[in-house]
């Protein structure tokens, strides 16, 4: 596996690969990886003959009061796990290599940015399709692998792929979950150990939503209710939505009588964590 700091070298790295037409494959991450990430690798590893892992923690994606400082770097414990799971490279830029100049140019995923997650986190996409445009076009990857537990990330993503006619495929991957149904996620190490029972309580309230639409239930406004009722029985928490969108265009559903999808963001002390569940109809799967 060869660790690749400059996008130069990346470049020149691929290239032979890309000539000899072998599908490569990029993973972009931004390091502290875990289950999740190394299921994207081996999702990546059965369809690409490459596969390449970028880590860049990206400042553009972190707001005012998002601490970029603290959050996790665990280079060595990511290069193992990579070299372990196949990777052929690894892309990890400074921040330096990535913004050499003040940054003139971005991305906006208009519409998108907005709900949801984008509420409280103003700028948030707007960095995160920025930096994803930019490794897109540095890798220059056949396919690049985003979790679904990142809903709203995925679905701006797949529309900046789309709007720009960027060649990249985009797949989606389900969240890898703890057994007991939380999403496995870097926020999780922020949560004490009572913080950690009462936070299984968004995948559960989830899942139930789910249960609840298999067996008839329509009105997204009382699923919301009671998905809110259950996050909150399970002690302090600060809930930041539950909303019910349209896959596509997150924009809020009132009845589903169409898939749709349940998106929860919710704050156990200083850990704020997402999660949703796809709400199928006409008793299909899930
Ligand atoms: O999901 C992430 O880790 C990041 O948002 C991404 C897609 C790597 C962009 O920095």
């Amino acid at each position: 596996m060869q660790v690749i700091r400059t996008i130069e070298q990346v470049r020149q790295a691929l290239r032979p690969a890309r000539q000899a037409g072998r599908r490569v494959g990029l993973v972009p991450t931004m390091g502290a990886l875990h289950e999740g990430h190394w299921s994207l690798v081996d999702r990546a590893r059965q369809t690409c003959a490459e596969v390449a892992v970028s880590i860049f923690v990206n400042p553009l994606q972190f707001g005012t009061g998002e601490d970029i400082d603290s959050y996790p770097q665990t280079e060595e414990h990511d290069l193992t796990g990579c070299a372990e799971h196949g990777c052929a490279w690894v892309f990890a830029p400074s921040p330096q290599e990535m913004y050499p100049d003040q940054v003139l140019t971005s991305v906006t995923v208009r519409r998108l940015s907005t709900p949801l997650c984008g509420r409280t986190r103003t700028g948030h996409f707007q960095g995160v399709a920025t930096v994803v445009c930019k490794l897109l076009n540095i890798v220059l990857p056949d396919v690049a692998f985003f979790g679904e537990k990142d809903y709203q990330q995925l679905v701006v993503i797949r529309r900046m792929v789309r709007d720009l006619n960027m060649p990249v495929e985009i797949v989606g991957c389900p969240t890898v979950r703890e057994p007991d149904g939380l999403a496995v996620s870097s926020r999780n190490a922020y949560l004490d150990a009572d913080q950690r029972s009462r936070a299984v309580s968004i995948s559960a309230a989830l899942r139930e939503a789910v249960d609840a639409v298999k067996q008839g239930a329509h009105d997204a406004r009382r699923l919301i209710a009671d998905a809110e009722q259950r996050i909150t029985r399970a002690g302090p928490v600060d809930i930041e939505y539950v909303e019910v969108v349209d896959l596509d265009t997150l924009e809020a559903v009132e009845t589903i009588d169409r898939p749709a999808r349940m998106c929860v963001a919710a704050k156990f002390g200083r850990a704020r964590l997402i999660d949703n569940l796809p709400l199928y109809v006409g008793g299909g799967a899930q």
